[in-house]
């Protein structure tokens, strides 16, 4: 294929990826079309975790109530009460992982009232029912603002089991008591006939173990979770955690970790914890890390820097991208902190809540808070940071997009009888070949993306991805942050033969295209036909585009 845009300087190529692999690339860059990408089979990373590709559900406006929850007796099809579309299109993408009740929910949320015979449950004020970012025409009595607990623990352990994914629950450290802690993994976990717990699990429909292996000891302790300094926040954690029964699963306890880049909060709570001798207990740090702040340092303002998730601009296209291709250097940072006091780093990075989160006002439906569109900018913001994961698979033991469904990036969209999948779903259908295969180290030579960022040039990186090999399947996933230019591009794979090659593209001719109720599969993946050179591959990225080229290797 001809190179698109044969005027591309050189010189404004980016390398990614490590030293030796860089300097392949420059050695290389020279003699291809205009992008290129090499996959060193030779250089593994780490095997991709199923679980980077989880997802968070929190009692928050529309996502469990309407959204996953429509009752045995709605007309509406449903298993066991739960949508049944989602359910469906959920188990395709293979979701790893779950992690609910929250976000700040969790740490306002009795495990105790989701028990008992359902109509007898207590109707609780829910977090966020106070909050300013309600639509005006919100209805005011509904179950966002009413929690009535009908979806508990075993109703939301059975839509993990229908789905295939592990659960991953979040505990209330801010204000229930460290007892509750553990009797709630008593009532997950111990075996039948065992506890009364157990027997209170059984009545509500659950008679074998719940086998929850996660557990998030508090939610943004720094926040909403407290408001904690890491050192107290640090010394709860070591009681709420003294003794926790096991039953055989060796619960994986995960820390509050930090906001973005604040790197003090890791390097305070892995000091304390170290000097008590209990990292050990530590099986994972949660970082939250949004990607909002479309302003071009116009502002650090929360809700001023925000912007519109359908009508953006070229230089809030590019800086939202910008913010969330922040999340290698965000890791790669926490990763180095924790070493000061893990250095044989049996800690993992957990990504719990991560994401686009935009300004109100594209909400699906007015109960849907904080919920919003979803275009082809956030299908590549999806793309580059499960990307980024892959690529630190030896670091990233878990992640979770936020939120599942009618709240900020969600695969889905759903309310009463309207169901539609947005271009996120379609990314992490992509991705979904990565699951427990062996990360191996790629590098990428591409331009990059020029933009007038407030005034003054500024640039966005070129083509990125990742590859990882599963058997004789070689899978790269490919995002193509430019706006308006096509690449093309030459692909070689080291270390291995590439036999055949399929691919799949999820573009669209504006990276404004969504889908909506009215219109469903605007925005859908394509099977598109990719060239096998000799050893080379070539092929040309759409621009705001995500791709998965599937390899067999001879
Ligand atoms: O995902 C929405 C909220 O964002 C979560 O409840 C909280 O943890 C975060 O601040």
């Amino acid at each position: 294929m001809k190179a698109s845009n044969p005027t591309t300087n050189r010189r404004q190529f980016l390398g990614t990826a490590a030293a030796g692999a860089a300097a392949l690339v420059t050695r290389m860059a020279a003699q291809s079309p205009e992008s290129r990408v090499d996959i060193l089979l030779n250089e593994p990373v780490g095997t991709i975790a199923p679980e980077i590709y989880g997802h968070f559900v929190e009692h928050l406006g529309g996502v469990v109530y309407d959204g996953i929850w429509v009752g045995e007796s709605s007309r509406i099809p449903n298993v066991n009460g739960l949508r049944k579309q989602l359910v469906d299109a959920l188990k395709h993408v293979k979701p790893g992982m779950i992690r609910w009740p929250g976000g700040c929910f969790a740490d306002q949320y009795d495990w105790r009232d989701g028990t008992g015979p359902r109509d007898k449950r207590p109707k609780r004020t829910n977090f966020w029912a106070d909050s300013p970012d309600w639509p005006k025409d919100a209805r005011r009595d509904g179950p966002e603002r009413y929690d009535p607990n009908t979806v508990g623990t075993v109703e939301f352990a059975r839509f993990c089991q229908q789905v295939g994914a592990q659960p991953y629950f979040a505990a209330n450290l801010r204000s229930l008591p460290a007892q509750e802690f553990w009797r709630w993994v008593e009532y997950c976990n111990s075996p039948p006939n065992s506890t009364t717990l157990a027997a209170l699990r059984a009545a509500d429909g659950a008679p074998a173990s719940l086998g929850v292996r996660y557990w998030g000891v508090g939610n943004e302790s720094w926040g909403c979770g407290g408001n904690f300094d890491p050192e107290d926040y640090a010394s709860e954690f070591n009681r709420y955690t003294a003794w926790v029964p096991t039953y055989g699963l060796s619960p994986a306890l995960i820390g509050s970790g930090p906001n973005g880049g604040n790197v003090d909060w890791t390097r305070r709570f892995f000091g304390k914890l170290s000097k008590a001798g209990t990292l050990g207990r530590l099986w994972g740090w949660a970082m939250h890390n949004y990607s909002w702040n479309a302003s071009a340092g116009r502002t650090t303002d929360w809700d001023a820097g925000k912007r519109d998730a359908l009508k953006f601009d070229t230089e809030q296209y590019y800086e939202l991208l910008h913010e969330a291709d922040g999340m290698e250097a965000l890791i790669l940072a926490h990763w180095t902190v924790m070493a000061e006091s893990d250095p044989r780093h049996r800690t993992k990075l957990v990504v719990d809540e991560w994401g686009a989160w935009h300004a109100s006002g594209t909400e699906p439906f007015p109960e849907a808070l904080i919920g919003q569109q979803n275009t082809m900018r956030d299908a590549v913001l999806a793309g580059l940071t499960l990307d980024t994961f892959n690529r630190h698979a030896d670091k990233v033991g878990m992640a979770a997009i936020a939120q599942l469904v009618n709240c900020l990036q969600s695969l889905f969209l759903a309310h009463e009888d309207k169901f539609c999948l947005t271009p996120t779903y379609h990314v992490f259908d992509l991705y979904a070949a990565h699951q427990g295969a062996r990360s191996v180290r790629t590098a990428f030579a591409s331009p990059a993306n020029q933009y007038n960022r407030n005034g003054a040039p500024a640039t966005m990186r070129g083509l990125n991805g990742s590859a990882s090999v599963n058997g004789s399947q070689l899978t790269l996933t490919v995002t193509n942050p430019s706006m308006d230019q096509p690449r093309e591009t030459e692909i070689q794979v080291h270390g291995g033969a590439a036999r055949s090659v399929a691919g799949v593209t999820l573009a669209a001719s504006d990276p404004h295209a969504h889908n909506s109720f009215g219109d469903p599969r605007a925005v859908e993946p394509k099977t598109v036909a990719v060239t096998l050179k000799g050893a080379a591959i070539v092929h040309q990225f759409p621009p705001a585009s995500v791709t998965k080229l599937t390899i067999t290797l001879g």
